[in-house]
């Protein structure tokens, strides 16, 4: 187990900064999860931790000590890759045997921590053949094995399970979560999949661009997101927002309306915002509950209904072209043309001063 810090980390290639001032903090045996899209920075950040690459500016501390120029093997850290990177022609034996062969590990100890991993990820049946007699599932598990037998203080997974098929990804999002229960290991997690950053987090730590939009527990960042962007990464389907006028600035809350929403009073939760400016209401699709034209809050004409069985989706449109999906518990259907009205909790909504 260990404690990682991060102080200010930037990385340039170059003239381009691509982290830009990373602070994260991972606790004795916390499962962190970096999340975001394509291109923000995750891999980057694993790398560096991992000392594969250099660290531009900022501190890299592990159980408080400097790590920025200390190599890779020393760092204490095991790395899982996408592309598993097992070697074709060893047995899985030799693979998950390979990072103790490098360090000279005598013969009783090798056979020892790799007969542990086999047992641990369920493969004792599999020792003796080579990748090619294994499905993609089988060769992560592979990759695992070799960490797990390095006794690193600190696990990185770089997007383990995205080369997987849904069925298999997941199995193995399970087996990596109890592999967490069973070590207690700290582990960093990168992934562009908010599904496995909600199921696998102790913590979140949502990318963008090279920073950090937010870190916290899963459902701190789902029922408090501090932004737009974190509102809408996480959670299925997204959360709706819808563009609105700000009337008024009160103590707690802010009167927001727009053509196809009554006024309602959602709490600004500190944020700044003037009276006359755009905004943006956040509403997830399941606090959205078919009502009347009375009762309703919002207003406008059912598209499609989408019945998924354990949830039935309706589209709706409202003026000025927006649109609205709401998700329901029950199977109701709702005509397509007909009109919609949906009652919500104001309390359950987001105010952001900022419009996308
Ligand atoms: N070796 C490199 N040289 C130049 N730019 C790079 C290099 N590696 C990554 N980048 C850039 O850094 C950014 C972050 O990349 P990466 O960490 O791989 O993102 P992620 O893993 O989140 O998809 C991207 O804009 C990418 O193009
Ligand atoms: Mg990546």
């Amino acid at each position: 187990m260990a404690q990682v810090k991060l102080r200010d980390i930037r990385k340039s290639y170059g003239k381009v900064e691509v982290i830009k001032g990373v602070d994260i903090d991972v606790d004795d045996g916390e499962f962190v999860v970096f999340v975001g899209p394509s291109g923000c920075g995750k891999s980057t950040l694993l790398r560096m931790i991992a000392g594969l690459e250099d660290i531009t500016a900022g501190t890299l501390e592990i159980d408080g000590i400097r790590m920025n120029d200390l190599e890779p093997s020393k760092r204490g850290i095991a790395m899982v890759f996408q592309s598993y990177a097992i070697f074709p022609h060893m047995t899985v034996r030799e693979n998950v045997a390979f990072g103790l062969t490098i360090n000279k590990a005598g013969k009783a100890e090798k056979a020892e921590k790799v007969a542990e991993a086999a047992r641990i990820l369920q493969m004792e049946h599999l020792l003796d053949r080579r990748p090619s007699e294994l499905s993609g599932g089988q060769r992560q598990r592979v990759a695992i094995g070799r960490a797990i037998v390095r006794d690193p203080k600190v696990f990185l997974f770089d997007e383990p399970l995205s080369n997987l098929d849904a069925a298999l990804r997941m199995d193995m999002r399970m087996e990596i979560g109890k592999l967490h229960q069973d070590l207690g290991a700290s582990m960093i997690y990168v992934t562009h999949d908010q599904v496995e950053a909600m199921t696998l987090a102790d913590k979140i730590v949502v990318l963008k661009d090279g920073m950090v939009m937010q870190a916290g527990a899963p459902m701190e960042l789902y029922h408090e997101p501090d932004n737009l962007f974190v509102a809408g990464f996480l959670g299925s389907p997204s959360m709706n927002f819808l563009e609105v006028t700000v009337d008024a600035v009160n103590a707690d809350n802010v009167t927001v309306h727009n053509t196809a929403l009554d006024p309602i009073d959602v709490p600004h939760k500190g944020r700044s915002f003037t009276v006359g400016q755009t905004a943006t209401l956040g509403i997830r699709p399941q606090y959205l509950h078919p009502s009347d034209q009375a009762s309703g809050k919002l207003h406008g004409k059912v598209i499609l209904t989408e019945r998924l069985g354990s949830e039935t989706v309706i589209d709706v449109s409202l003026a000025e072209g927006a649109k609205l999906i709401a998700a329901l518990a029950e199977d109701t259907i709702l005509a397509p043309g007909t009109a919609a009205h949906f009652e919500f909790d104001p309390n359950q909504a987001h105010i952001f001063p900022e419009t996308r």
